[in-house]
């Protein structure tokens, strides 16, 4: 990578300013005072400006199928083991889940390294939608589906209004949500006198879970995913 563009994805600043630095004669590479914008950086290399080391942090956004039994946290002293055990190449960046899924849950976790995309994703303020697959003990009626769909069921006495509801079985159902409260789902069948059995993240913010992607398996999201997820969070 050119030293200019190094020190403006490291540093923050634009291209002019990282120009500037360099021009100024504030960067060392492996000791070396490097004066030339377009200088290759060699990988692993120790740039330093004004005798502060940069460290290159790669962003990165993964769409990972997180099995049953996996913690989408990094909690200590817990019975389970976070889905980061089955990250471990990318440990070095430093991921986390954007938005959290139950131990018992399966299916679309957003790992990143991104804050501020993250941050935005799961806040309510953004309202990114989060569509799950749920089978639950009981049938689902209509009058439950339109109670849904009208906001008429509450979690934590407030009501919460679903984006859409399909019925795909008399026991299965097909929600999108746009809040992202504890244990939503759950409560919400449980207010409707249900109880989920399964349950799986199936999309994001529209963006769908690979149906290649098999349980503990995880990809880059592609180009287009990433922009969509972003334009929805003003980041784009
Ligand atoms: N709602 C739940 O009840 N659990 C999850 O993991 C996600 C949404």
């Amino acid at each position: 990578m050119r030293l200019d563009k190094y020190i403006s994805k490291a540093f923050g600043v634009s291209r002019k300013v990282a120009k500037e630095l360099i021009r100024q004669g504030r960067v060392c590479i492996n000791g070396q005072r490097v004066r030339r914008a377009d200088f290759k950086v060699p990988t692993n290399s120790k740039v330093v400006i004004d005798g502060e080391e940069l460290e290159l942090k790669e962003k990165i956004y993964l769409m990972f199928y997180k099995p049953k039994g996996y913690l989408s946290t990094t909690e200590r002293e817990s019975d389970y083991p976070s889905f980061l055990e089955l990250l471990s190449e990318y440990e070095h960046l430093k991921p986390f889940a954007a938005g959290r899924l139950d131990v018992d849950a399966e299916g679309f976790l957003l790992v990143t390294n991104d804050g501020l995309f993250a941050h935005r994703i799961t806040h309510p303020r953004w309202g990114v939608s989060k569509t799950y697959e749920v089978i639950l003990e009981k049938p689902i009626s209509s009058e439950d589906v339109d109670k849904l769909l009208r906001g008429e069921v509450q979690v934590e006495g407030k009501p919460v209004k679903a984006k859409e509801v399909k019925l795909l079985d008399k026991n299965m159902v097909l929600l999108t949500l746009t809040e992202g409260k504890y244990h939503i789902v759950k409560r919400l069948f449980r207010s409707l006198g249900n109880k989920v059995l399964h349950l799986k993240r199936v999309a994001i913010g529209g963006v769908t879970l690979d149906p290649s992607l098999r349980e503990g398996e995880y990809r880059e999201l592609t180009e287009e995913e990433l922009k969509k997820l972003k334009r929805l969070v003003k980041l784009e």
